[in-house]
């Protein structure tokens, strides 16, 4: 930052905001100002900050309110800022609050009374709010990217694993068999919806509160429709006094992140569970593993746990901003300057879990063969001989005597006693000699092992949204043709 002696020093107009203004006695003392004081976490909204306060400079000169020479500083002064902090030279004062004094500050030291005209017909309560629901649009945008990349990931995944059977549980027992695929598919609905929230969100954070100033609107001939077209906004806040002071936009975000992270935890409990040794369904890469100090063999599952666990940290910001909100009156308070912390951490918690969940499902793209490598290895084996240890297939004998007339709540207990039977045999349905079978039900036929195999009864739940091989491909498609613009985030 180059000094200019015929302005005021940096530090000169950093003392003089420690009071205030003419009114105030004494400086704030070190400890209020630390306990005020946002600029060490606002400071990264500066770019937004300069975009807003750059949309509304050009309208108070397109409305005549600062003359067309004051724009021009102010649009000189905030390329230089611009500068200086993407090079980290520009001097963040604690002395200066928050992002927004020292973005102001700065600008007055460097183009003089212009600077000091930026802030007419505006109130740090409609910029900062301006600057949130910025800044967060931005975010949205990538993290609308990572999660199609995320859902690409697994349907990448997906496609490899069609006919790979894995046990359904329900209550965590076996169940039914289901195809690897369609497990997949199942977290890439869920990631899907929480795209679709997270463009609602967006439509509802992208309305500007400039020109409510400090609550009550202002006196200058703003033209509000404007500064929001300039910033690519959809519409601008309809009431002043709401306009400061809602951060309803920023709590259903949190909202939709808590969602984003619900669906990561409960995948992670399943990646967890697959990768214990009794079950031995996956594997993944030893970059998302860990070692332990005491005991050689292992290899933990770091990631997944750590991202359930996170998963409580997203929820945890969820309740402190509606317990921040709750309870305030209109209009702005300055409990308000809580949102930024867990908002900002909410955002990149959820950015780092996304980008790094779609390299330990699918593998990164190796730059000499254009593939991907390094994903979770699937164990077919392992998984086909666990749904082969349930019974999984007991319904689909049920549905086979339906088919042959059976009432079926009468096909259901034949088929426990026939289960009953095989169990006490310790062996599967399948291999129950076909006399042995037709002694349960007498219109027990030979084709009765056509749906008694893991195949049969994958390739029967054609309905759709079912687990057939043929439903799956089709979803698999469905899947490609809405995520084909994955955009590289
Ligand atoms: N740093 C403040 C915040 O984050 C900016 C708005 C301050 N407004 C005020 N009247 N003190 O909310």
């Amino acid at each position: 930052m180059s000094d200019q002696p015929t302005t005021p020093s940096h530090d000169q107009l950093a003392s003089k905001a420690q009071a205030w203004s003419a009114l105030f006695s004494e400086p704030m003392s070190d400890l209020v100002k630390r306990y005020t004081a946002s600029v060490f976490f606002d400071q990264r909204l500066w770019r937004v900050d300069i975009a807003g306060s750059l949309a509304h400079a050009e309208m108070l000169a397109a409305q005549g309110i600062i003359a067309a020479q004051d724009y021009a500083a102010i649009r000189k002064g905030m390329a230089q800022i611009t500068q200086e902090i993407e090079a980290g030279q520009f001097d963040w004062q604690l002395d200066l609050e928050d992002v927004h004094l020292n973005i102001e500050a700065r600008l007055t030291q460097l183009v003089g009374d212009a600077g000091k005209r930026l802030h007419t017909g505006r109130s740090r309560n409609d910029q900062v709010a301006t600057d949130v629901r910025l800044w967060l649009r931005g975010e949205i945008d990538l993290i609308e990217s990572l999660l199609r990349a995320l859902q690409t990931a697994l349907v990448e995944v997906a496609e490899k694993n069609v006919e790979v059977i894995l046990p359904g549980f329900t209550h965590l027992q076996v169940a039914q068999p289901v195809s690897f695929a369609h497990h997949l598919l199942a977290y890439v609905e869920m990631f899907a919806r929480d795209e679709a929230r997270m463009l609602d969100v967006r439509r509802r954070v992208n309305v500007l509160p400039l020109g409510s100033a400090a609550l009550a609107g202002t006196t200058y001939p703003l033209d509000r429709e404007r500064v929001a077209r300039t910033l690519g906004m959809e519409g601008v806040c309809q009431n002043s006094l709401d306009g400061v002071s809602d951060r309803d936009f920023a709590i259903e975000f949190c909202a939709a992140a808590s969602l984003v992270m619900l669906h990561v935890s409960r995948l992670s409990e399943e990646l967890v569970l697959w990768m214990n040794q009794s079950v031995g369904f996956i594997r993944i890469a030893d970059r998302f593993t860990t070692g332990s100090s005491i005991m050689p063999q292992k290899k933990n599952p770091d990631v997944p746990e750590l991202a359930r666990g996170k998963s409580g940290r997203v929820v945890g910001h969820l309740m402190g901003l509606i317990t921040l909100m709750k309870g305030q009156p209109l209009a702005y308070n300055k409990d308000n300057q809580e949102d930024k912390e867990p908002l900002f951490d909410t955002v990149d918690t959820l950015k780092d879990t996304l980008r790094i969940f779609a390299e330990m499902i699918a593998g990164q793209v190796n730059p000499a063969t254009g593939a991907k490598e390094g994903g979770i290895t699937v164990n077919a084996p392992a998984m086909r001989a666990a749904a082969m240890k349930g019974y999984a297939t007991a319904t689909d004998l049920a549905d086979y005597l339906v088919k042959k007339g059976l009432p079926f709540r009468d096909a259901h207990e034949t088929v426990a006693h026939a289960v009953k039977a095989a169990q006490a045999q310790g062996v599967d349905l399948s291999e129950l000699p076909l006399a042995t079978l037709q002694g349960f039900n007498a219109a027990i036929e030979a084709d009765v092992f056509d749906v008694l195999s893991l195949e049969g009864s994958l390739g029967a739940r054609k309905t759709l949204g079912g687990t057939a091989p043929v439903q799956v491909r089709a979803q698999i498609a469905r899947h490609r043709a809405r995520l084909v613009d994955v955009a590289k985030a």
